[in-house]
């Protein structure tokens, strides 16, 4: 890593904050700073530290010890000076966090959400205004650690660790320096590697498929009826389920190749989510042969279950999980956004969508229109005036 101090300011203060400033605090030449606006989470955070250390269990049984540098709930105790920002919180807490650090930004600052999800691309645009482009922004398709805080502020514990993950570079303002992506690398260590992808809509395309798909699937036709167990989430993948993410990857497959036969832009990177599965999770996948076989095969999904309440009688499903807390508004509603701007129809994600906001309890779509009183909680490019080719091209920087 080099000599220079990094300046990170981490932006949450859950799992994933905890692992991020238990890593980065143990690093050299790094000042680490926390930033939680949640509540009194960095009140309860300091006092924790008061007498003590981070300690992170990782899978193999050691320990990190390390000690932020400050935690606050005040964006100006923390983030001026920061050359690296990352932030890991809900999508639905993305629109917080960044409005708070804005006026603290400065130039070739990186901004990494880590995770980004889909839509992250506007709303930074959108908020950042003209800061936008004279910083980098990266965008991580999830959080590579599993991991449960164990007592808050103090022992967080890492589950499991992913070996790759892709981040797409949505800005990049990095002069004769290391690339952000490098950047974040060397403040990170590896695993996990990160690899850059093509283009930064091929995740906001991708990734919305599998958890509604899924869930739609299960819950659908369900009687009401509580379960005396949890089904599997991935593992228990019926004809049905597999039918429904099927059909909803193909609408997806359908406006990448629009979006790029429109565009010019190469979109291979967006890849049917059954290759996707077969290439991340190769040999942990016992039989690759259909998407149903390589969800239902696949090790590394071992005893993910479907998220549930307990009620009396058993259990139910949480429909307000992130499943679809998140994959909705900040997944397939962006989908949906993206097909409209092609004059695509979509029948099956309209109807999941539809399903999804009505256990959620919102509005974002009426009928095939994003008319819905609830579209501005999502991060659809229309959200953003985004609603022409012409205004998606300049997104895309071309
Ligand atoms: P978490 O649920 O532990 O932390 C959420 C944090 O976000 C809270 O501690 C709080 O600081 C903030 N927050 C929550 N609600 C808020 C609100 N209404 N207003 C403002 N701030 C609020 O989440 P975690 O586990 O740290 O995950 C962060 C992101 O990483 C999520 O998008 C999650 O889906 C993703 N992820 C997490 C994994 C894990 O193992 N923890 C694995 C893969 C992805």
């Amino acid at each position: 890593m080099s000599s220079k101090v990094q300046k990170i300011v981490i932006c949450g203060g859950g799992n994933g904050a905890h692992v991020l400033a238990s890593i980065l605090s143990s690093r050299e030449n790094t000042e680490t700073n926390v930033l939680t606006l949640y509540q009194d989470e960095a009140e309860i955070w300091n006092k924790a530290m008061e007498n003590g250390m981070l300690y992170c269990l990782l899978p193999n049984e050691s320990e990190i010890r390390s000690r932020p540098n400050k935690i606050s709930k005040n964006p100006a105790d923390v983030v001026p000076g920061a050359n690296i920002i990352l932030i890991t919180v809900p999508a639905f807490s993305h629109e917080e966090y960044l409005r708070a650090i804005e006026p603290y930004i400065r130039y070739r600052t990186i901004i990494v959400g880590f995770p980004g999800l889909p839509g992250f691309e506007f709303q930074t645009r959108h908020i950042l205004k003209a800061k936008s482009q004279f910083v980098s922004v990266l965008s991580a398709t999830t959080f590579p650690w599993a991991c449960r805080i164990v007592e808050y502020g103090r022992n967080v514990k890492i589950i499991g660790v992913k070996n790759y993950v892709d981040v797409a570079v949505i800005q990049d303002s990095s002069k004769g320096t290391l690339n952000p992506i490098e950047l974040l690398q060397s403040v990170l260590g590896s695993p996990p590697v990160f690899n850059k992808t093509n283009h930064f809509l091929e995740h906001s395309l991708m990734f919305a498929v599998v958890h509604p798909g899924l869930m739609y699937g299960r819950w659908k036709y369900w009687d009401g009826i509580p379960l005396s167990e949890k089904p599997l989430f991935y593992q228990g993948t019926d004809d049905f389920q597999a039918k429904c993410v099927t059909d909803l990857d193909d609408e997806v497959q359908g406006i990448a190749k629009e979006i790029s036969k429109r565009t010019g832009v190469d979109f291979r990177g967006c890849l049917p989510m059954h290759t996707w599965l077969v290439k991340s999770y190769g040999s942990a996948i016992s039989n690759p042969c259909s998407l149903k076989t390589a969800l239902v095969t696949n090790k590394a999904y071992e005893g993910m279950v479907h998220p549930m309440k307990e009620v009396k009688g058993g259990y139910v499903p949480d429909f307000k999980h992130r499943y679809l807390s998140e994959d909705v508004p900040f997944g397939l509603v962006v989908v949906k956004g993206l097909a409209k701007i092609v004059g695509l129809k979509t029948p099956v994600i309209d109807e999941l969508i539809r399903w999804g906001q009505q256990k959620l309890g919102k509005v974002f779509i009426e009928g095939t229109e994003l008319t819905g009183g609830h579209l501005f909680e999502t991060r659809a490019p229309q959200v953003y005036g985004i609603t022409s080719l012409k205004d998606l091209r300049a997104v895309m920087g071309l």
